[in-house]
């Protein structure tokens, strides 16, 4: 047994007290059939999983969303938004959001609002849909409220049709969009659309072709005129060897606090766009998985936020690779500008200042200009990818999980393109598949959603809403299979004869 292995059963026995011995020669037994992390060691079929809700119409692409401090789920589907408890699969509120003159549709095409976004702005929810090819954005007024609802124009935070990229992200009261301008879903950039600060956006020639993922801003207690938004991306490869791969997958950041520049040069253009390759592979062989395809980042203190990326790759595995804010800051901060080798302006191109407008236009001209560092941002391991395998994963949440141990556990959720949700154990630096649980109907996951406080992953499929109980247990009726499992929400409970919810 590899010391590794040592390390990461321990904390499981000291729960366990007195059968120390008797679990510990157990394990020596049983360990070849735990090395190995592409098999799930329990399949559980159905029974961890609830369905919530269930559509009447086949749904083509859902949004969930939940409000601060408010514990119901906002699902959001083709005309409609529905508030769900998801503990009793009641539905609150349903919100009729069916499009909007629709005299006014083009002809040929889906005269349908499928809402693509939803977001807290002001203390009210907004959520943006498609409406017939022409966006818009609408508060959500419940039928025992005396409030009109507001009508704003949805372009560039919704996309024309649901199949079109969008990402939308609310900080202090501003909404930050990333969706197409034209309806071919052209001119995609990201850009500061709405709420108190002025609004921001991208240099054309900043990006080509990109898909964005994901956007998050990482918070700094004491420095919060430095906090940034960091927004990962794919793009097309503007290298045109012939080796080189088509897709390249990235992290840009912006400051939370820029205003743009100056009325005479790059107004309301973003003054502290920077951009640095993602590397996830096996640097050594040049083996690189370039096309990212998810994001779930975990909010700790800023250097420590882990951002947790699925990619795919042209041979068609996946692999999860973990990045460290602290490590992308790191390229951000002391790299050289890609093709650029004057001297570099001060302050530094991408730096935070409190009024964006009266930067050097030396540094603004960096930003222009040459926004990619030529440094790449390794992930937390380095020389390979955290896990690599050959299911097809398409989205990703980890939780963090307190064990029986009184440690706490990351625990990615991957769910496959085939109605599957796989558990994977970050122990150490090694993935451990822990158990597999199948939807009855193999189709992929719209969306997924993680409720860390009651512990359930909330999963969006085309016909219902799934709710994925993480603390059930069923690794058997014994201490030693429940043990074996691993899993960092369960123990075994001596006054119960089972394997329970660690969790108090
Ligand atoms: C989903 O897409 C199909 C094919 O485009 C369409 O027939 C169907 O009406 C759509 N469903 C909804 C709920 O919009
Ligand atoms: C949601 O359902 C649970 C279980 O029935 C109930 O205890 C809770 O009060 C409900 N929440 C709301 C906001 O109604
Ligand atoms: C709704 O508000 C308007 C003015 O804001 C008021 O005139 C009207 O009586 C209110 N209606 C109800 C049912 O409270
Ligand atoms: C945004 O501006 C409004 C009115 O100017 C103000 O009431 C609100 O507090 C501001 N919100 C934030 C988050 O600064
Ligand atoms: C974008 O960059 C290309 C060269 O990289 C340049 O020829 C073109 O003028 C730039 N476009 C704009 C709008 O500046
Ligand atoms: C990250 O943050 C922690 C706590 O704030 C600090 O102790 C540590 O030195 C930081 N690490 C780096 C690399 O800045
Ligand atoms: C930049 O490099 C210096 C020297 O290696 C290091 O001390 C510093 O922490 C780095 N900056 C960041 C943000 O990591
Ligand atoms: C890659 O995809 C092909 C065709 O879909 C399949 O036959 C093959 O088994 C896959 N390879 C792996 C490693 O999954
Ligand atoms: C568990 O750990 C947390 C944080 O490390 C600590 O605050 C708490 O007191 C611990 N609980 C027990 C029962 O030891
Ligand atoms: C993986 O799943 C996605 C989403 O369903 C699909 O578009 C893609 O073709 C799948 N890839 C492989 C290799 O099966």
């Amino acid at each position: 047994m590899s010391a590794f292995t040592m390390e990461w059963f321990l904390p499981l026995y000291v729960f366990l007290a007195g059968e120390f011995n008797f679990v510990f020669s157990l394990l020596l037994e049983d360990f070849p059939a735990l090395g190995s992390n592409n098999v799930p060691r329990f399949i559980s079929k159905d029974s961890s999983m609830k369905i919530a809700l269930n559509y009447t119409r086949l749904q083509n692409h859902t949004v969930l969303f939940y409000k601060q401090d408010c514990e119901d789920l906002y699902v959001g589907g083709t005309d409609f938004v529905l508030r769900l408890n998801t503990s009793n699969s009641h539905i609150v509120e349903r919100y009729n959001l069916s499009t909007t003159e629709p005299e006014e549709c083009p002809e040929q095409s889906p005269c349908e609002n499928v809402i693509t976004v939803i977001e807290e702005l002001n203390g009210r929810v907004y959520a943006c849909g498609t409406n017939g090819y022409r966006p818009q954005c609408r508060t959500l007024v419940s039928a025992g409220e005396n409030k009109s609802e507001d009508c704003d124009d949805g372009t560039g935070i919704s996309p024309f049709e649901y199949s079109q990229n969008s990402i939308s992200l609310t900080v202090d009261g501003d909404l930050y969009a990333a969706a197409p301008l034209e309806s071919d879903g052209s001119s995609l950039q990201f850009r500061r659309k709405a709420g108190n600060r002025t609004n921001v956006w991208m240099y054309d020639n900043w990006t080509l072709e990109p898909t964005f993922i994901s956007a998050t801003c990482v918070k700094r207690k004491n420095d919060r005129d430095n906090e940034k938004i960091y927004v990962f991306f794919r793009e097309l490869n503007s290298d045109p060897s012939h080796e080189a791969d088509h897709w390249i997958s990235r992290v840009a950041r912006v400051c939370k606090v820029d205003e743009g520049g100056s009325k005479r040069f790059f107004q309301n253009m973003w003054t502290s766009f920077i951009k640095a390759r993602l590397v996830c592979g096996f640097p050594e062989q040049s083996l690189y998985f370039n096309h990212l395809q998810d994001i779930y980042v975990l909010h700790s203190n800023w250097n420590n936020t882990r951002v947790y990326a699925i990619f795919t790759s042209r041979w068609n595995s996946t692999a999860v690779c973990i990045y460290t804010i602290g490590m992308i800051e790191d390229v951000f901060e002391n790299s050289t500008f890609k093709d650029y080798d004057q001297e570099i302006p001060s302050p530094r191109p991408g730096t935070c200042v409190k009024n964006s407008r009266t930067l050097p236009l030396a540094t603004v001209n960096v930003v222009k200009d040459h926004p990619e560092m030529s440094d790449w941002v390794p992930s937390v391991h380095r020389t390979a990818p955290f896990y690599v395998s050959s299911y097809n994963y398409t989205k990703i949440a980890v939780d963090q999980v307190r064990g029986a141990d009184n440690k706490s556990y990351n625990v990615l959720l991957l769910a496959t393109d085939s109605g599957k949700v796989h558990k994977v154990l970050e122990a150490g630096d090694e993935p451990l598949l822990i158990s597999e649980t199948r939807f009855f109907n193999p189709s992929a996951a719209l969306s997924v959603k993680l409720d860390s406080k009651k512990k359930k992953l909330v999963v969006g499929f085309s016909d219902v809403i799934a709710t994925v109980d993480l603390q059930s247990c069923q690794y058997g009726s014994s201490c030693e299979d429940c043990v074996l499992a691993q899993d960092p929400y369960c123990a075994w409970s001596e006054s119960e004869k089972k394997c329970t919810a660690a969790a108090p």
